[in-house]
Order: structure tokens, then sequence, then C-alpha cells
């Protein structure tokens, strides 16, 4: 599978999603769009609940469950019991900072641009002072990192792309500065995974975090929560569900991720999810990143051409999907586009447009995106 867009694995692809007949669909990163084999398989659970809610609590959910777990683990090179299916990336993240030990006195370590939910549940230990590193130009300034950590560094925790400027982390180089001072690395993936390849025991990620919905192409409420066997078998679980069990007084957690599942899941959405790997694995291994950084590089070109301020990096192993820019109106842009069959995303009170091509875009969305942008322009010239 190459570049191409016209090549026909990217448009058989495509053509598994319905909107893409109609809309430049652009918005991935907020939620991916529901493509036909995720629809049927939402359908035919609705099938089974109505006929035989038994087999649904029996076995269907179980099996699937089971299947979507391994399916996750693999993507992520982890072993399936290391995986819980949680409700969403923030539920991972507070997870994630409830079971590390932060004495007063310690500090954990923040990129200025990540996710509120792997920030704020810091804000709830008391004592812990927080460190942020710097934003040079927009983006974190990585280089700073080594000189904020110390012998009472507990974590470092970041998105592992930046939902506000599209920026990628380089875990490996993270985790190492982390491990030399015993702290951990947090990750939140749910800007990258689907699109770039992350491996946890090759980066060293100690807790990582992301939702089905956006570049997983699955649905929402449902999301995956990993942690270094080592680390969960140590710490305790901030929460305790029905599969544990009292033996001679003492209590016993089901090994690995599953404890942090607590009863029932979202059913509905388990064969959805796995339809969206099944997706993203129907085209060769590596294509997916590349497909999806050539197009968000076409947008990237396409912008620097018109002056416009791009803050996402044009080097690719520093991007993933998300393509942010300044626009000092977005609310009135997003509009625009929107009425103009283009949904893109801004933020009114940041100056701040994205545009999230994933692997059902084409070309023909990023030149309909770029037309419409134009025609934007010209609409808020001032008269003469
Ligand atoms: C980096 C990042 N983490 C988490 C989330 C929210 O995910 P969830 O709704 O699964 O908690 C977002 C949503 O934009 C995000 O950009």
């Amino acid at each position: 599978v190459g570049p191409d867009g016209s090549n026909p694995a990217w448009r058989d692809l495509r053509a598994q999603f319905p909107i893409t007949a109609t809309r430049a669909y652009l918005f991935a990163g907020g939620m991916a769009p529901l493509s036909s084999p995720a629809r049927a398989a939402i359908e035919a659970y609705e099938a089974l609940w109505a006929s035989d809610p038994v087999a649904v609590y029996s076995e269907y959910a179980g099996e699937q469950a089971g299947s979507l777990r391994s399916e996750i683990a693999s993507l992520i090179g982890a072993a399936p019991e290391d995986v819980a299916i949680v409700d969403s990336t923030s539920r991972g993240n507070n997870l994630a900072v409830q079971m590390l030990a932060a004495p007063p006195g310690s500090n954990v370590v923040v990129d200025s641009t990540t996710y509120p939910t792997a920030l704020y549940p810091w804000l709830l230990r008391d004592g812990v002072e927080i460190r942020r590193v710097a934003s040079v130009d927009g983006l974190p300034s990585v280089a700073d990192v080594p000189n904020l950590v110390d012998d009472r560094t507990v974590a470092i925790s970041v998105s592992h792309v930046c939902r506000l400027t599209g920026f990628r982390h380089h875990l490996e180089a993270l985790a190492a500065i982390a491990h030399a001072v015993g702290a951990a690395l947090v990750v939140d993936a749910a800007q990258s995974m689907g699109v770039v390849r992350l491996d946890v025991r090759e980066t060293g990620v100690d807790f990582l975090s992301f939702g089905a919905m956006k570049w997983l192409l699955g649905t929402p409420g449902i999301a995956f929560f990993y942690v270094r066997p080592d680390l969960q078998e140590a710490l305790p679980p901030p929460q305790v569900g029905g599969r544990a069990a009292v033996e001679d007084g003492k209590l016993r957690l089901p090994r690995g991720g599953t404890r942090h599942e607590l009863s029932s899941l979202n059913w509905s959405g388990l064969g959805a999810c796995r339809e969206g790997l099944r997706l993203l694995g129907s085209v060769p291994s590596g294509s997916v990143e590349s497909r999806v950084l050539d197009l968000s590089g076409v947008v990237i070109d396409g912008l620097l051409e018109r002056g416009v301020q791009v803050w996402t990096p044009r080097e690719r192993s520093l991007r993933a999907g998300i393509v942010a820019f300044e626009c000092g109106a977005p609310d009135r842009l997003r509009g625009f586009l929107r009425r103009r069959g283009v949904d893109v995303w801004g933020w009114q009170r940041r100056r701040l447009m994205r545009v999230d091509p994933h692997v059902y875009n084409d070309e023909q969305d990023v030149a309909r995106f770029f037309e419409a942008y134009d025609a934007f322009r010209r609409s808020e010239l001032p008269d003469d």
C-alpha cells in the first residue's frame, strides 16, 4: 500500500465510512466517524440483546472483552492480562496518579500542554509539587526535562501527542530520564494510538491510557489502561471490583489489569471497537502512520504556503495526525467550513484551529478544506 490515495486499499478503507461520500470529515482527534462494519457490530449486539439477553450476559460480553483485550495487548506489545478495559482515557489517567505513591515533598513533571485529566488528579494530592516543562514557540522545551527531575520526582506525565499543538513526544528519551531517578513515565496516548506505533516494552512506558473513539476508530465509553506488570502487582489499585475475593480473611485481587475492571463494561461498543482495529489492520503494518503523516504533511504545507502560523512541527517524527494552526476567528471559521461540508475543530479562547486527517480521508478532502478556507479568508477581508 503506497502513499498514493488512489491506491485501491485506501479507497476500500474509505468506502467503509459512509460520511466520506458527502463530507470532508477532518476531526479524528475528537471522534472518529462510525464505519459500516462498526455499525453492523453495534446492530448485531442490539439484536442479540433484544432476543437473548442471557447470551449477552453469559457469553457475548466476556468473549468480546477477552478478544478486544488481546488485540489491544498485541497492538502495544503487552500481554492480554496487562490491559484493562475502562471507560475513558481520563479514567486511566486518574488511576495512574492514584496508584503512585507521592508523599508530600515529591514532585511530578508535566508538559505545559498535557491533557487536563493527566494534570488535575495530581492537584488532589497534598504537597505534591507540579513542575511544568516550559513552552518555546508553543512547543514543550523537551531539552529542559532532565533539569526538572530529581530524586523526589515520582512521575513524568505527558500526552504522547498534544491535542493543542499536534506535537509528538519521544517516549524512549522521556522513559530514560524518568527511570534514571526512579520515577514512572505516565503517558496519555489518546491522540496517537491507532496512528503511531507504541510498544510499551520498547519505549519503557510504565502507565498508558488511551480511548477507542478517536484514532482507533472505536466508540465512546471504551478505553484502555496498561500498567507495567511489576508495578501492577506492587501498587494497590485505588478501587476494587467484584472479581476480587476474600480468602483467609485477606483480599485477593484478580491478577493483572482486570483488577481495574470493576464490573460490567460498555458491552454495546466492544464489537465496534474490534471492527475499528480490524480496519486499521487491513492495510500493511506501518502504512497507517505513513499515510496519516503524508496527509497531515499536505495540510501543513498548504497552510505554510498561505503564510499561516502552524504550531505542529513539519518534522514527521514530531507529529501524528493533528495539525494545529493559529486563527483569529476559530468559531466563525468552523461554522463557515461546516456549512460547506468540512468538519474541523477550533478553540476561540486559544485562537487555535485544528485539522485531523485519518485513513478514511484523501487528498480531495484536504483540497476541499483549503478551498473553503480560502473562501473564508476572502470573506473576512475588510471592504475597500
Ligand atoms: C490527549 C487527550 N487525552 C484525553 C482526552 C479525552 O479522552 P477521554 O474522553 O477518553 O477521557 C483527549 C480528548 O481530546 C485528549 O486529547
